[in-house]
């Protein structure tokens, strides 16, 4: 027993737990899933599995994503990527609805499943139900081998390196690096890309893993954000555009370690509903940076503000207007809309993660839930 301790002690590099590991990791995993195939200076991005099968690609009527949990919120940032981007439709399953609901599939539909570990049940099942009706099915997996990556008929591995935590984290930053480059592989391909829009991206995209160790930074002032609000009982996590799946993603992270109940919803929606629960013990975590429709968002803090909810603003370096009007301000670097889902997440990451250490939970291992779920 005390030598295994120490093994994991080893495993874990110095940090005291595995999630916290695999979110400093990030920008080296992030870096590992674009090494060879983001090429910014001859303006390549080069995914065999992509280029070998780009006429499925470019005839698809539409992609659908399947996948469950944190992978399927990557898979939602890749329908604003591929549709923004690449402009082709897009769909989001969740892979146990997908399978079961007699879905309309065809020869011309493209299926891209994500899965870290490449064994969750029902995605497997789904994906298996696509290549019967004879859809083209890519898989994103992290597990070199895995069961859906031998399962499906081309992929690209995320490289991200094992993740232990059952929390996802680099899985899911790698995930969206991936989608990204094939994205943008697609809409150099179809044309719906400029020559400089497209430089811009690759360059951009490069420099995320250092962006990331920028955001990264605000461990020390998240940590004392988290000491705050702790023992609340709810927490309401809202952005727009590409941020809307980071703000679920964000709500995911804080259910799955601390327990304490957390919904994600996109910002706009909140008078449909969740503001009714906004009052002066509600935190709002807002994510509001600069260029995902900012003075929109910067109203629907306003909103919050004048029912005393606190107000947690993810922002841009250098943001004025969230911080005259929040508790709190948390700033990631400035990069394109559609990657700053890399960014926002980080700081999401780290505040579930200090909660859940003051609240004493297990971190690596949350009650009731599996890393892979090999069941459906
Ligand atoms: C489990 C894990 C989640 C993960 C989900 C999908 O619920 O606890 O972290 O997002 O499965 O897993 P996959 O390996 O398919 O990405």
């Amino acid at each position: 027993q005390k030598l295994q301790l120490n093994l994991e002690q080893i495993e874990k590099g110095g940090y005291e737990h595995f999630m916290l590991k695999e979110i400093y990791e990030q920008p080296l995993a992030i870096k590992d899933t674009y090494r060879g195939r983001l090429l910014v200076e001859e303006g390549i991005i080069k995914l065999s599995g992509v280029e070998d099968n780009m006429k499925r690609f470019l005839n698809a009527d539409r992609i659908i994503i399947v996948a469950c949990g944190t992978s399927w919120h990557a898979g939602l940032v890749a329908e604003y990527i591929f549709e923004d981007l690449a402009r082709i439709p897009v769909e989001v399953e969740y892979a146990s609805e997908f399978r079961y609901r007699n879905p309309v599939i065809t020869e011309k539909d493209v299926v891209i499943s994500i899965s870290q570990s490449g064994e969750t049940a029902d995605t497997l099942a789904a994906i298996k139900l696509a290549k019967s009706k004879g859809a083209f099915v890519f898989g994103v997996c992290n597990v070199v081998g895995s069961s859906i990556a031998r399962e499906t008929d081309a992929g690209a591995y995320t490289h991200a390196g094992p993740e232990i935590g059952v929390a996802s984290t680099k899985a899911f930053t790698t995930q969206i690096t991936l989608l990204t480059m094939m994205a943008l592989r697609l809409a150099r391909a179809k044309g719906t890309i400029s020559s400089s829009d497209y430089r811009r991206q690759l360059q951009e995209l490069e420099l995320i893993p250092e962006k990331v160790k920028e955001a990264l930074k605000a461990d020390k002032h998240i940590q004392s954000i988290a000491e705050t609000y702790k023992d609340s009982r709810n927490m309401l996590y809202l952005g727009r555009g590409y941020n809307f799946p980071v703000a679920l993603e964000g709500a995911l992270k804080l259910k799955e370690i601390s327990y304490i109940h957390a919904e994600g919803y996109p910002a706009a929606e909140m008078k449909h509903g969740p503001i009714a629960l906004i009052d002066e013990n509600m935190p709002v975590i807002v994510i509001a940076t600069k260029k995902g429709h900012y003075e929109k968002v910067v109203s629907n803090i306003q909103e919050i503000k004048s029912r005393k909810g606190k107000i947690i603003g993810i922002v841009t370096q250098g943001d004025v207007s969230v911080r005259e009007l929040a508790d709190h301000v948390i700033e990631v670097p400035e990069t394109l809309e559609n990657l700053s889902p890399l960014l926002t997440t980080i700081p999401l990451q780290l505040l579930s993660y200090h909660i859940a250490v003051m609240l004493g939970k297990n971190v690596d291992q949350p009650r009731n839930l599996a890393k892979s779920v090999t069941v459906e």
